[in-house]
């Protein structure tokens, strides 16, 4: 076996400069990290891959992120709220379909301050205390964080986007900081929720040097969840020009977390999906072993528009339910009906 493959797996991590090479390895190198990483997933997680239902809520956003679609100086995006109702749909129609993990995703919207997000947090976890509950509305203060888990939120998902502050600078305006954002995950864990945080490939001024310090800082992290996709660059925003990720360099990263953390929980992101025909299954079989579609209303899912050509945009949830369903299979794999809580606390 290569040997920095081997030293990943029994030391769970590495220098930075050995991350470097394994992040720079040849093809046979890669396929050989692949298979070590459908082992470790196959070991920890069996054949079940979890599907999350995400529920887009509102693409209002006060921040400017330089990469994003639904950024706040991007006035040619239509702008959109569900209401309460529509959100309480959204998880009727999922847990009919199978879904016991419902994600809030949005846009930081000061409309949905802290007791509409409480009141909706309260009126999901009361009709579905089975199921859990994802957060991913962004940075917020410590003691917003823990309303939201005090009245039953589970989960959150806040990327960190790159370890690198200069890097991070550079994919942000001034008003954000990789050191706030950082505060955000630490004050997420110290409450106690199950925490995501990730970063995207091939973003502008990424280098093999930073993908190695976004590796040992979710090392450090040690979180319950990783999402990475590639970059896809959105025709609205300051980026339209830089190339998008490619799939053999976010394959190979899903493989390195998965070796690294083998009981995190890893997705195969719509991002994939979007650049490659078959990414999210080529995403499971490179070690990931979460999906999450969309239960967001037809209506609305072509506006929440984080980047170019997002998949899965005109089907109804039932449709896009069915066809991943298909998909997974034909890696060998299936749904598991259940919240899904991750292996790696
Ligand atoms: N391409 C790929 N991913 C993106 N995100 C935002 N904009 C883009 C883009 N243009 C990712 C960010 C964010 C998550 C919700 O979506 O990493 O954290
Ligand atoms: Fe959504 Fe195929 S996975 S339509």
């Amino acid at each position: 076996m290569n040997k920095l493959i081997d030293k990943l797996r029994t030391a769970g991590s590495l220098s930075k400069s050995e991350f470097e090479e394994l992040i720079n390895c040849d093809k046979n190198t890669a396929e050989e990290l692949r298979q070590t990483a459908e082992k470790l997933r196959i070991e920890n997680y069996g054949h079940d891959i979890y599907i999350r239902g995400l529920i887009e809520f509102t693409n209002f956003c006060k921040q400017d992120c330089l990469y994003c679609g639904i950024r706040k100086s991007n006035l040619n995006c239509q702008r959109y709220r569900l209401s309460e109702d529509d959100i309480m749909e959204c998880c009727r129609e999922g847990y009919r379909l199978g879904f016991r993990t419902f994600v809030l995703q949005g846009g930081e919207d000061a409309f949905f301050n802290d007791d509409r997000l409480c009141s909706i947090i309260e009126k999901i976890k009361g009709e579905y205390p089975d199921c859990a509950l994802t957060l991913s509305v962004g940075e917020k203060p410590y003691q917003s964080y823990k309303r939201f888990y005090d009245c039953g939120a589970d989960r959150y998902l806040l990327r960190h986007e790159t370890a690198n502050a200069e890097h991070f600078a550079k994919l942000h305006p001034k008003s954000q900081t990789l050191e706030s954002r950082k505060e955000c995950l630490l004050a997420l864990k110290e409450i106690g929720y199950q925490v995501g945080c990730g970063f995207m490939v091939g973003s502008p001024y990424q280098t093999v040097g930073t993908l190695a310090e976004d590796l040992l800082f979710i090392k450090e992290l040690n979180p319950q969840m990783v999402g990475i996709g590639p970059f896809i660059h959105h025709n609205d925003t300051p980026f339209r020009d830089f190339p998008d990720g490619t799939l053999e360099l976010t394959l190979k990263l899903l493989s390195i977390i998965r070796v690294m953390l083998p009981k995190v929980l890893l997705p195969a992101t719509t991002a994939l999906a979007t650049i490659d025909p078959i990414g999210r299954e080529k995403g499971i079989l490179a070690g990931a072993n979460v999906v999450m579609p969309n239960l967001s209303p037809v209506s609305v899912r072509k506006k929440y528009q984080l980047y170019e050509n997002k998949v899965c945009t005109g089907e109804e949830s039932a449709q896009c339910k069915g066809c991943l369903e298909a998909r997974i299979r034909s890696v060998g794999c299936r749904i598991a009906v259940n919240r899904g809580d991750s292996m790696n606390i």
